[in-house]
């Protein structure tokens, strides 16, 4: 048997091979740059699932499950970073569950950020008086409309936000957000 090296691979074959290590390594980064752009582009499924954003804690890190359901306790509602970077609530619904919403804190009358008052149960806005329910429908003016909303889904323990397309289930009618 012979042993075959470098010097007997004919000097043709040796740059198509060479060739072909280099377009290899182009097209490799060419798709690896291209990768996050078609993510970009891949529409949010309605219905939420499959999809979404990681919601964000105030540090920009992502929120998990997990991590979250260990320090709030049922019945909590705290602000994550969701759609956009927008304040949205998280409801912890039980022991180990998140409500499938989140609750966009910002007032739909003149934008103020909405804290829970948990002994009234209700979102009240400091700035003008407005009142949402604890879906966030709005129960007193001046604010115009409803909070907004979005799916909240949770996928291999990180907590997505998508945008919700679909009827408002608190008012019947199309999300004003959309
Ligand atoms: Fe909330 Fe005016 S901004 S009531």
């Amino acid at each position: 048997m012979t042993q075959m090296t470098t010097a007997d691979v004919p000097s043709m074959g040796r740059r198509q091979f060479m060739n072909l290590l280099t377009f290899g390594t182009v097209t490799g980064v060419a798709l690896g740059a291209l990768y996050p752009v078609a993510q970009y582009f891949t529409p949010y499924r309605a219905g939420g699932g499959g999809g979404g954003t990681n919601a964000k804690d105030e540090l920009g890190n992502n929120v998990s499950a997990s991590g979250w359901l260990s320090t709030h306790p049922v019945g909590d509602r705290s602000l994550v970073q969701g759609l956009k970077g927008d304040p949205t609530y998280l409801i912890v619904e039980g022991e180990d569950a998140i409500t499938s919403y989140g609750i966009n804190a910002i007032c739909t009358h003149l934008g103020c950020v909405v804290p829970w008052n948990s002994g009234a149960n209700k979102y009240m806005c400091p700035c003008h008086g407005s009142q949402y329910d604890s879906t966030g429908k709005v129960v007193r003016g001046p604010a115009p409309l409803s909070l907004a909303i979005a799916h909240v889904t949770v996928e291999d323990d990180q907590v997505l936000v998508s945008q919700w397309t679909e009827t408002d289930f608190r008012t019947g009618t199309e999300p004003w957000w959309g």
